[in-house]
């Protein structure tokens, strides 16, 4: 890797931060039956590879379903979120737990949320692998809050573990900031 990438987080230290997440959502839903299991919903794509570790540390009865939700082109956000295959996922009475790669303008969020509260969710909360509280919209500040949070980070664009700059990076095992600038002459 040349330098228009930095090491962020190493693959070590997020594969513990999320055993550290499991821990504490496992006794925050002790409570939660095999009746009524905890409803991880994961966002695609970025979010895959954290979800897919952290609902297998998780001690409680959980099930995983997934959502498609877009708003990002290169490094910028390209407007509202883009939803669907939510429309499909029955919520009522369901304790959901959104999992997603980065919160960042807190949109996309927004959107979910509001999406399944109206549809009968028992309770919604958030857990994200990165959150960049800086970037957030400020009449989202208050109400895009993550209940879980991997790791806060300044206003930096990030790529690796699941993260994409227009769907490159996304399997470096690290979480890399992205140089832009220092892409140009180092490709061609
Ligand atoms: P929000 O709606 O502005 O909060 O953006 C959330 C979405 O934007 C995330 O699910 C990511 O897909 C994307 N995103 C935001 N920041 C980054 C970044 O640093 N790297 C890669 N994707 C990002």
């Amino acid at each position: 890797m040349s330098e228009r990438f930095t090491i962020l987080k190493t693959n070590e230290e997020v594969s513990r931060r999320i055993d550290e997440l499991a821990a504490a959502i496992s006794a925050d839903y002790c409570d939660i039956t095999e009746e009524n299991p905890l409803l991880l919903l994961c966002t695609l794509r970025g979010a895959v590879f954290f979800a897919a570790d952290l609902i297998r540390k998780l001690t409680v009865p959980s099930e995983i379903n997934f959502l498609k939700v877009h708003s990002y082109q290169g490094t910028r956000p390209a407007g509202s979120p883009i939803f669907d295959l939510g429309e499909r996922i029955d919520v009522r009475g369901r304790y959901v737990l959104v999992v997603e790669d980065i919160v960042d303008t807190g949109q996309t969020m927004d959107t979910v949320i509001r999406n399944f509260s109206d549809k009968g969710a028992a309770d919604i909360r958030i857990c994200t692998m990165l959150d960049k509280p800086s970037r957030r919209y400020p009449q989202l500040k208050e109400t895009v809050v993550p209940d879980y949070i991997g790791f806060e980070i300044p206003d930096l664009f990030v790529v690796g573990w699941g993260l994409d700059y227009d769907e490159k990076y996304r399997l470096l095992p690290d979480i890399m900031v992205y140089h832009p600038d220092a892409e140009e002459g180092k490709e061609q």
